[in-house]
């Protein structure tokens, strides 16, 4: 049996032109920890983010300051256990898994990864592992920002502004799954979409500014922060909450300095949720959210592991339907 496999390496910081398909080693798990076949792995705006360290904070944020730590890149994935370490107990060779690497050293795009195995969770029996690899950073993500950061109550109106995207898409599922009043803000050629996918109604933003419409929100979450934490503050009800999940620099930046200070002089709560944290709990809790059929991904492009660098210039272009995902084939 060959002891290599093909992954995406990335040796420097820079645009997609630096990655490379080539052949390294495979790896071997240590006591702890679990191999996984990767059958499918997803792209994020984060894996670009990584790519470019754009913004520089990614290298002081345990990147690499001059080089990527991680030289493969990927943190979301769906696969079989091909074999377990001397003390991991939970799974078998054999059973499928899916799950979020981005707190132990990243490294989906490959044919095969090494992870501890409390970051990983049966995949939901429902799903493809192209599903499956759609939900861990992105579905989680939603899920924190909304239930944890944002207390989500059943019958409240819920804003979901970037609803068209990777975690947007999510977000409008889970939202209605509170059994919230959901509200999605895309653009025209999402509108379809984002009713399809359960939101109650749309905002088209090309035509529409929602943050003067004078239509109030309980709970607003930022997919995508597009408007000045000033805007989103106008929107929200008297006891409102303002979640910003993710933006540029300028919009997350203002949600974690100035989201406190009017979080204490007033009664609407805003802030940034910070990074999502990876955890087995929340992947088991979509697990059950997918099997239930309250959740389905949406997935916009497939691609192969050869075509990563293309995966991550088209979610650079920022106008993903849902997620990208990378097909993960084993010739051998
Ligand atoms: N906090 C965390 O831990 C965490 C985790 C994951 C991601 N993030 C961050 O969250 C952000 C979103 O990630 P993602 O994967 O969802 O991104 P994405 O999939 O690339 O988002 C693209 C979507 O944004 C929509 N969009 C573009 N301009 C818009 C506007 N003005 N108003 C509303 N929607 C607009 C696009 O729709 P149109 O094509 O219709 O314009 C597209 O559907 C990124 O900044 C990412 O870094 C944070």
């Amino acid at each position: 049996m060959t002891n290599k496999m093909k992954a995406i390496v990335c040796y420097n910081y820079g645009s997609p032109d630096v990655l490379k398909l080539e052949e390294v080693e495979k790896p071997t798990p240590s006591d702890d920890e679990v191999l996984v076949k990767v059958h499918a792995a997803s792209a994020g705006a984060w894996d670009w983010h990584g790519l470019r360290a754009d913004p520089f904070l990614v290298r002081l944020m345990g990147g690499g300051l001059l080089k990527p730590k991680n030289k493969i890149l990927g943190s979301e994935i769906a696969g079989r256990v091909e074999a377990v370490g001397r003390n991991a107990k939970q799974f078998q060779p054999g059973d499928e898994v899916f799950g979020d690497l981005s707190g132990c050293g990243l490294g989906g795009f490959a044919e095969y990864v090494c992870v501890p195995e409390n970051v990983l969770a049966l995949k939901p029996a429902s799903t493809t592992f192209e599903e499956a690899a759609a939900v861990p950073v992105a579905a989680v993500t939603a899920l924190q920002g909304l239930r944890d950061k944002g207390q989500i109550q059943p019958g409240q109106k819920v804003l979901i502004n970037g609803a068209s995207g990777g975690v947007g898409t999510f977000a409008v599922q889970i939202a209605k799954s509170f059994g919230a009043e959901v509200t999605g803000v895309c653009s025209t050629r999402n509108l379809d979409m984002a009713r399809s996918i359960g939101a109650d109604h749309v905002i088209d933003y090309t035509q529409e500014d929602f943050t003067k419409s004078g239509q109030r929100y309980d709970l607003i979450l930022a997919a995508n922060g597009y408007h000045p934490i000033s805007d989103y503050k106008r929107a929200l009800s008297p006891k409102g909450i303002y979640v910003c999940s993710g933006g540029s620099m300028a919009q997350v930046f203002q949600a974690m300095l100035l989201g406190p200070l009017i979080s204490m002089t007033g009664s609407k709560k805003m802030g940034s949720m910070g990074v999502a944290k990876p955890n087995k709990k929340d992947l088991v809790f979509m697990k059950e959210l997918l099997e239930a059929g309250e959740v389905v991904p949406v997935i916009d492009r497939r691609y192969t592991l050869s075509e990563v660098p293309e995966a991550l210039r088209y979610l650079e272009e920022g106008h993903a339907q849902g997620k990208v995902v990378i097909t993960v084939e084993h010739n051998s």
